[in-house]
């Protein structure tokens, strides 16, 4: 197939090369001059895959999948204006029988009223439209887009035809579900489960500190039980692209129509604060007092083995700790630079305090240890450091 991939970036290049591995023709186009130019020197040995920021090159293709931001604005509303954008692109692009997918998150009802409402204001010619939201998983060498189970949903059964027929020739196992509203609640649900559980296990760890015990061994004796459970562990709060937004997506369209989203809206609170509680501890730890003190994090990004620094916990409490006129810096042997900072040296006794945020695999864990008097480690993976 000729495809048009809107949106080249983490998403939208990944499920490029899947679909040219898959043997099919890829036009990447994103608004991003660099992401574009970036991708031409990467992948110039592809000879399907053309990354372009030229519109006029996205004319009469096969199939058009949509894989751009889905934020929330400054007023913590979602932001549906790159979605917006892509379908006008869209509308103005396609011919009669294309099929239009999207795989960005967004709410149920996203595809009906956003995407196929802005393409009928401009272009009225009769196209395929599906739903398939996009699982991947960044860092996870385990589980691909090949490997992942999709689900996916057309607007009627030609669309669902012609979505399953593509996502069949990149992904091993492909469920076609009955509507694109159900695809898109889907993928909010995962996330959203995800988020409620972390959350239950940071409310478990508050609790286990005070009765004085260790909320990990809690966790791991429960974890025994081989029905009826899963595990989770608490950490210094959530962050990424997806467990601190995908719900909020949920809980907005869910009180628009009168739904309760009381569990959502407590277990995003319970994550945001997380920081905050994370700092009163190392309060008690320090004598009650920050100022002066040096404190180094370690670990900034949002989850272990990538750079993305997107609605990172780490950086909620670096600024706290700055506020709280400690002497901060922070190690990261894979972000490297953050604002005018850089990673700082793991040096022997160096600091007052040392936080372990996030563990990536190249952490010198014994480095940590000996980088200062009191370890405070959120990943519960450091023996005989302060746990959370
Ligand atoms: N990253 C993940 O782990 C992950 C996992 C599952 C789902 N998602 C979802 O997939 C979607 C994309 O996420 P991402 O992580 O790839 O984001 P990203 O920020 O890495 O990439 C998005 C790209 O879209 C481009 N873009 C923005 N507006 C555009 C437009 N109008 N036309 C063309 N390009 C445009 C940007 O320049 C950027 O390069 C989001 O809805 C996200 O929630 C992400």
């Amino acid at each position: 197939m000729k495809i048009v991939i809107i949106g080249q970036g983490y998403v939208g290049s990944a499920l490029a090369i899947a679909a040219i591995k898959a043997g099919h023709n890829v036009i990447g186009f994103d608004t991003n001059t660099k992401v574009i130019s970036e991708l031409k020197e990467k992948e110039s040995n592809l000879k399907n895959y053309h990354p372009t920021n030229n519109e006029a090159d996205l004319k009469d293709q096969d199939a058009y999948i949509i894989a751009v931001p889905t934020p929330l604005d400054e007023n913590n509303q979602s932001d549906l204006s790159y979605l917006i954008q892509a379908s006008k692109l869209i509308a103005k692009s396609a011919t009669k029988g294309a099929l239009v997918i999207n795989e960005s998150t967004s709410y149920p009802g996203t595809l009906r009223e956003i995407v196929i409402t802005e393409i009928e204001k401009i272009n009225n010619s009769q196209f395929l439209y599906a739903s398939a939201p996009e699982r991947i998983d960044p860092a996870n060498n385990k589980w691909n887009i090949k490997n992942t189970p999709r689900i996916l949903a057309g607007i009627d059964e030609k669309s669902t035809t012609a979505a399953l027929e593509f996502y069949k020739s990149i992904c091993e196992e492909v469920t076609a579900v009955s509507t694109p509203e159900v695809a898109e609640s889907a993928k909010l649900f995962e996330n959203t489960f995800r988020q409620v559980n972390i959350a239950l296990v940071n409310e478990l760890a508050q609790i286990s500190s005070k009765l004085g015990i260790s909320a990990n061994e809690v966790i791991a004796a429960a974890a025994t039980k081989p029905f009826g459970f899963m595990k989770f562990n608490p950490g210094l709060g959530v962050g990424g692209h997806c467990i601190p937004i995908d719900p909020i997506y949920l809980a907005q369209k869910a009180e628009q129509l009168g739904a309760p989203a009381k569990f959502i809206r407590q277990a995003n609170l319970v994550n945001q604060q997380m920081p905050i509680y994370v700092l009163q501890r190392l309060k008690e730890l320090l004598d009650g007092d920050l100022k002066n003190k040096k404190i180094c994090i370690v670990g900034i990004s949002y989850k272990a083995d990538v750079t993305d620094l997107r609605e990172s916990p780490s950086l909620v409490l670096l600024k706290e700790i700055q506020n709280s006129r400690a002497n901060v810096v922070f190690h990261d042997e894979i972000v490297k630079n953050f604002n005018d900072l850089k990673s700082a040296p793991l040096t022997p006794n160096g600091f007052d305090l040392t936080l372990v945020a996030i563990r990536h695999s190249n952490l010198a864990v014994d480095k940590v240890i000996a980088s200062a008097p009191i370890v405070f480690d959120c990943t519960g993976s450091i023996t005989g450091a302060h746990q959370l």
